[in-house]
């Protein structure tokens, strides 16, 4: 069910506009506080939008902060889900776009105020969360996140690296299906056919090789700032994955059981805010992935081993990827 401008203007009058009463409430552990979400889909909403008036900015305290934490990527590792979900917590706000400040040289030249009205409005005691998959992959973007804020929360979402570059693929596959260009077959473009090798030129594999992309950003930020969600765990049993999200942001735990559904239609887990707003990620989250040739798969989990080795030592998370 959506939030209509009626229940919206119902929410105004019967409930008290304050905020969520000290840091994070008296509320039990497998509670979410209802009167703060259902703030948080009624007026901060329209605030979220950019739709404060001056009055409503001062009367309510509203800033506009940056980010505490950012989900630097991976590109196709569940990162819209993961916003959405962390923001299910009454102390999260989410920048509902990707803004691509720090790896885009045209927005950066903008400088910082520009990033920050560019975040939604907020009550001081909560915490921003955006959300750019390029930046974990993008050169300059560890030493300009630094100069921002160098004790900087960092999330990175990851998939089993070959499962993720189809998705990168089926991806880009949609969009210019939908221009009516032509486009080669996953295996040609994976798939060096002079050498028979892995096409490591290709974007979809690169991304795919997490260290290499990490071993940059340890310039700059020490491991414990990083938090590595599994994004395959988060499709099939997303709870326990958000509640190690709860506690690397030393937020206490709000999101339970409760906020998650299983939509037997969607194929996926959908978001419950209250009784009466819930809903589902967008359809181009959790597209159907193109038959691919067996042994194609296999040379990519082959060549993806030894990196996957060495993204387990440093993180010091395993996962059981082929
Ligand atoms: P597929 O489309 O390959 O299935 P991103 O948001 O980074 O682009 O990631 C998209 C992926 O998020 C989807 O990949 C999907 O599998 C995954 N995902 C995780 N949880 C989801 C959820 N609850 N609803 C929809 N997609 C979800």
């Amino acid at each position: 069910m959506y939030w209509t401008h009626q229940m919206c203007i119902r929410t105004r009058r019967l409930q008290p506009i304050c905020p969520i009463d000290g840091r994070f409430g008296p509320h039990g552990q497998d509670e979410i506080p209802l009167r703060a979400l259902q703030f948080k889909r009624g007026l901060l909403h329209e605030f979220r939008k950019g739709n404060a008036t001056k009055e409503q900015i001062r009367l309510h305290n509203l800033v506009q902060q940056l980010p505490k934490a950012i989900i630097i990527g991976v590109r196709k590792g569940g990162t819209r889900a993961l916003l959405e979900m962390l923001n299910l917590h009454p102390a999260v706000v989410k920048a509902s776009q990707e803004i691509h400040f720090f790896d885009n040289d045209e927005n950066y030249a903008k400088g910082i105020e520009w990033y920050r009205k560019k975040m939604p409005f907020s009550y001081p005691h909560q915490i921003t969360i955006e959300k750019s998959p390029a930046y974990f992959i993008t050169e300059e973007v560890p030493e300009r996140i630094y100069k921002m804020n160098s004790s900087i929360k960092l999330l990175i979402i990851v998939r089993e690296p070959t499962t993720r570059a189809i998705s990168d693929y089926t991806q880009v596959l949609e969009g210019k299906e939908r221009k009516n260009k032509t486009y080669y077959k996953f295996e040609k473009l994976a798939i060096d056919p002079t050498t028979c090798e892995v096409n490591t030129k290709y974007k979809a594999v690169r991304t795919s090789i997490y260290t290499k992309h990490l071993e940059r950003w340890l310039k700059y930020f020490p491991i414990e700032q990083f938090h590595i969600v599994d994004g395959d765990r988060l499709i099939t049993e997303p709870l326990p994955e958000l509640q190690l999200v709860e506690k690397f942001l030393n937020l206490p735990p709000r999101i339970s059981q409760y906020n998650l559904y299983f939509n037997a239609t969607r194929g996926f887990y959908c978001l419950r805010f209250n009784i009466v707003f819930n809903k589902c990620l967008a359809g181009s989250k959790g597209r159907i992935h193109p038959e691919v040739d067996p042994s194609v798969i296999t040379k990519l989990r082959k060549f993806f081993h030894p990196f996957n080795q060495k993204f387990y030592q440093i993180t010091g998370r395993t996962f059981n990827w082929p």
